[in-house]
């Protein structure tokens, strides 16, 4: 479909979207810069190119996946290759040559461009950096509870569990990275410049459907050639920049905690039901497991898609408004009757909805601001008196940093946290459940994700029990 140009046209709000960023997630990859980084797109070249990446024990393979007549491997064709390349790549003694890519991006730069010097190593990078995708065939991770399963698997596919597990099986600049475990694990990790989440989940449920058909397509019998393994001249200079790589992505991976919640409960379908929004709903949830926590709201920032306008990417919903904090101090009030919680839920959720529609219709304040800031910067004149004021800064410190990625396969996206003392939320809201995934920073003593998402819990049943308590009649 993207080949042609025939993926359907998404609507929000009864409105078209942007489609454009479907076009950008194969065949492209972001490149280290020294002043800034680029992100390549092959896929519009004249000679798209016809092979992903592979890769097993930190060693990479091309893998052509079309045969000579233009038509794609078949299922069997593909399994024989990548049986080829598991079998060829048994040792795990290599240089975890990818983990460069997951080092600050000054540094990933300067080793980089010290890596692409020798012009092996340059034409194995290029091969990656031109691959449709890369396949991760990750090495069986620890064995853990079937409590926290689910966490580990999200960690997993987020960094790869560090260096001495996965995290040198990836190209972390690669847009695209399909992972799959020993354990049968499997997930992806995509690089987020050219895209947003909604067309990498909408990819993924594309594959999932695409899977459960059963189509009979026979195998051609030609034989096909083994997947070029890629070469790599390690020299003393670069090896140093892989012991500095692994050393800073323990440490990330030491400090990131990661925690999901499968609200089992209920879901959108409950809601709608209750003439909701489920993403107020939840949003005003989270507002209440903050307030609860800590005794004070703070900036939250949720994702809105700017697709309505052409290459539009992102704004920010702004969801603690004057209205949730009244809510989230009534909610525990024992003053205040089950009629005024209600109301003032009511009023919560309307404010929301009304910021969500200025976001998604490009009248908030966020990206207005950071174009006249980052214009003021590029024209080196002194900045505006509000991007010097402690109240910008303030508000701009987003402990809640959030996003709503739906889909139709039941699954979830990971998110880091925005500031060091804050937590990543997102949320996908399924028919009769809720998928979380909550990440906080170990290294800060005042977050801690699984108590937040046991508060989160707590939030959404006692909301729900207020819903319940609505006289039948106003239903
Ligand atoms: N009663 C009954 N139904 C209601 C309702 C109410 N009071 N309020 C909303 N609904 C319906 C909506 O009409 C919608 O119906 P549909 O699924 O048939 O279209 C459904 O409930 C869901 O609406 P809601 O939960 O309010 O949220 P949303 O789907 O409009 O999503 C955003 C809100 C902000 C998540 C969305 O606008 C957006 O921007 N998504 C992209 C975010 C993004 O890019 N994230 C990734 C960043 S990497």
């Amino acid at each position: 479909m993207i080949d042609s140009e025939t993926l359907p046209v998404e609507y929000l709000g009864g409105k078209p979207l942007c489609m454009d960023q479907y076009y950008q997630v194969l065949s492209s990859c972001r490149i280290p810069g020294l002043k800034k980084d680029t992100v390549v797109n092959h896929a519009s070249g004249k000679t798209p190119p016809t092979h992903i990446t592979v890769v097993h024990n930190f060693q990479f393979f091309i893998l052509d996946v079309y045969n000579s007549d233009g038509t794609p491997l078949t299922v069997d064709q593909l399994y024989m290759q990548l049986e080829k390349i598991w079998n060829s790549s048994l040792q795990t003694n290599k240089e975890p040559i990818g983990i460069l890519t997951s080092n600050q991006r000054n540094t990933w730069c300067k080793a980089y461009n010290n890596l692409i010097k020798d012009k092996t190593n340059k034409e194995s990078v290029r091969a990656i950096q031109k691959s449709i995708f890369l396949v991760c065939l990750d090495a069986p991770m620890p064995r853990v509870s079937e409590e926290i399963y689910y966490s580990k698997v999200a960690a997993q596919m987020l960094h790869g569990g560090g260096s001495r597990w996965n995290s040198g099986n990836r190209w972390f600049d690669k847009t695209l990275q399909f992972i799959v475990g020993e354990d049968g694990s499997c997930g992806l990790t995509y690089e987020h410049a050219p895209a947003e989440g909604p067309p990498i989940v909408f990819l993924v449920d594309h594959v999932v459907e695409y899977m459960n058909k059963t189509e009979m397509v026979r195998t051609p019998m030609i034989p096909l050639p083994m997947p070029q393994k890629l070469r790599f001249n390690i020299t003393p200079e670069i090896k140093k920049d892989i012991e500095k790589a692994k050393q800073n992505m323990n440490i990330m991976v030491h400090d990131l905690d990661v925690r999901v919640l499968n609200f089992s409960h209920y879901g959108r379908k409950y809601l709608k039901s209750s003439k909701m929004s489920s993403d107020a709903f939840i949003q005003m949830a989270l507002q209440l497991a903050y307030y609860r926590l800590y005794d004070v709201c703070c900036p939250t920032y949720e994702s809105a898609s700017l697709r309505m306008f052409k290459l539009g990417r992102t704004e920010a919903i702004r969801s603690t408004t004057t209205e949730s904090l009244k809510f989230v101090q009534a909610m525990d009030d024992k003053s205040k009757q089950t009629a005024e919680k209600l109301d003032l839920l009511e009023k919560a959720m309307d404010a929301h909805r009304k910021y969500t529609h200025m976001a998604i219709h490009g009248q908030a304040i966020d990206r207005h601001l950071l174009g006249l800031k980052m214009q003021g910067i590029e024209d080196l004149t002194s900045l505006p008196d509000i991007f010097m004021d402690t109240s910008y800064a303030v508000a701009m410190h987003f402990n809640l940093f959030t996003s709503q990625v739906g889909s139709k396969t039941d699954c979830f996206m990971c998110i880091g946290p925005m500031v060091p003392d804050g937590y990543g939320v997102c949320y996908n809201p399924m028919g009769d459940h809720i998928n979380f995934a909550v990440t906080a920073f170990n290294s800060c003593e005042e977050t801690n994700a699984t108590k937040l998402t046991r508060f989160l819990e707590e939030a959404l049943l006692d909301m729900k029990a207020l819903l319940e308590q609505r006289p039948k009649t106003s239903k």
